[in-house]
């Protein structure tokens, strides 16, 4: 079977590249979704100032994680207000992208809750209307700016949805490392971290081929110089334009693949721990990766370009890189029993994610 690849997203990258999206909505009315700090960091204001009178909206209180409670008013109040916008700028991370997926895609009644309900179900569906999504991210790690899925928490219910149409790709992602200048170093580190989880999740995947590959380990390699200079010196432009190109690399290889198994494990992680997404779907990797060994003579082979032929060194150097960031490697670190552990890896493996892992059924 020959390898295929398909990422539809117009990608732009690089210093200033946020002066895109004036192009981009030529001639069209444009919601703009953000995260709280933006408008002190002088970010609301760029973008009316590149969008003038097209800029008809803006939602400015995107919360880490977005959950059901925050949404379904969110959303009902983004139909009944901005259903004249064509475009939803989202411009953030990955909470402010997800979010923007989730209210772009139009229930016949206007309420979320009928989009809750198809998602619960699971089937795929056509959505009543979808809007045009223009993503920005503004920390180098989610990649949700080239990839088609939203995940939308319910922490009360202990559960999470996955939102994955064809209209939820975005249309273009505007990818300007200034943009992520005032990250602070532990968001810095925790969303680098998703970025190598998500480079290392296309590897030991089902769907991986030799295009994903090729983004990952380029992006794995470049997280393993950058992201420990970088936490030192969060103002340096070079090092945040290469992280935030690592995480796009990242992003393009699992766009193809999906996540697997440390991504399962995450979600229970968050959900029951309270652990920030990119620490709880990186934290377990030296793990994972054991799992992963010796089930597949090719995905071994793009594993051992990374980390040469020896498992216990490639482990160790995985755990020795985390713990460099102060990033605990074992559940017990983070109150997880042995026997929960095990319950939750095997929980894991049988979600949607967990299946894409090469020692799925093995396992
Ligand atoms: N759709 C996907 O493909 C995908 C992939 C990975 C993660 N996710 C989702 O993304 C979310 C996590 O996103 P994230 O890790 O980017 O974090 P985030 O978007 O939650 O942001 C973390 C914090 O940093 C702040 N922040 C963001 N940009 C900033 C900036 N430039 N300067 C200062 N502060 C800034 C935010 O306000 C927030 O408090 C999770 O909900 C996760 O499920 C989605």
């Amino acid at each position: 079977m020959p390898a295929h690849f398909h990422n539809p997203v117009a990608t732009y990258f690089g210093s200033g590249s946020l002066s895109q999206i004036t192009a981009l909505t030529a001639g069209q009315k444009v919601a703009l979704v953000t995260f709280p700090e933006a408008r002190g960091l002088g970010l609301i204001k760029q973008v009316e100032d590149l969008l003038g009178e097209r800029l008809v909206y803006v939602f400015e209180d995107v919360q880490p994680n977005p959950d059901v409670n925050q949404l379904r008013s969110v959303y009902e109040h983004f139909w009944q207000h901005a259903e004249h916008c064509d475009v939803v700028f989202a411009l953030g991370g990955g909470s402010a992208i997800d979010t923007a997926k989730a209210l772009i895609v139009g229930t016949e009644s206007g309420h979320f809750d009928e989009l809750l309900a198809l998602l619960a179900q699971g089937n795929p569906f056509t959505p009543a209307h979808c809007k045009t999504l223009i993503a920005a991210p503004t920390t180098a790690g989610t990649g949700s700016e080239v990839t088609p899925w939203a995940t939308i928490w319910d922490s009360a219910q202990k559960k999470k949805y996955s939102l994955h149409l064809e209209c939820t790709w975005p249309k273009a992602a505007i990818v300007d490392p200034d943009l992520m200048l005032t990250v602070p170093a532990g968001v810095t580190v925790s969303t680098g971290l998703d970025a190598l989880s998500h480079a290392l999740e296309s590897i030991w995947n089902v769907n991986a081929n030799p295009i994903s590959d090729t983004f990952a380990v380029s992006a794995i390699e470049e997280v393993f110089l950058c992201l420990p200079a970088l936490r030192k010196n969060l103002h340096s432009q070079e090092l945040r334009s290469r992280m935030a190109l690592a995480a796009l690399k990242a992003g393009m290889a699992f766009s193809n693949t999906k996540t697997a198994l440390a991504h399962s494990i995450s979600y229970e992680m968050t959900l029951r721990h309270g652990l920030p997404h990119g620490i709880a779907c990186s934290f377990s990797l030296p793990y994972v990766l054991g799992l992963a060994w010796g089930r597949d003579h090719e995905r071994d082979r793009v594993l051992q370009r990374v980390f040469g032929p020896d498992l216990a060194k490639a482990q160790n150097h995985l755990q020795n890189f985390l713990q460099s960031l102060e990033v605990k490697t074992e559940f017990s670190d983070y109150g997880v029993s042995d026997t929960e552990a095990r319950e939750m890896v095997e929980y894991a493996l049988q979600g949607a994610r967990g299946k894409n892992f090469i020692g799925a059924r093995a396992a």
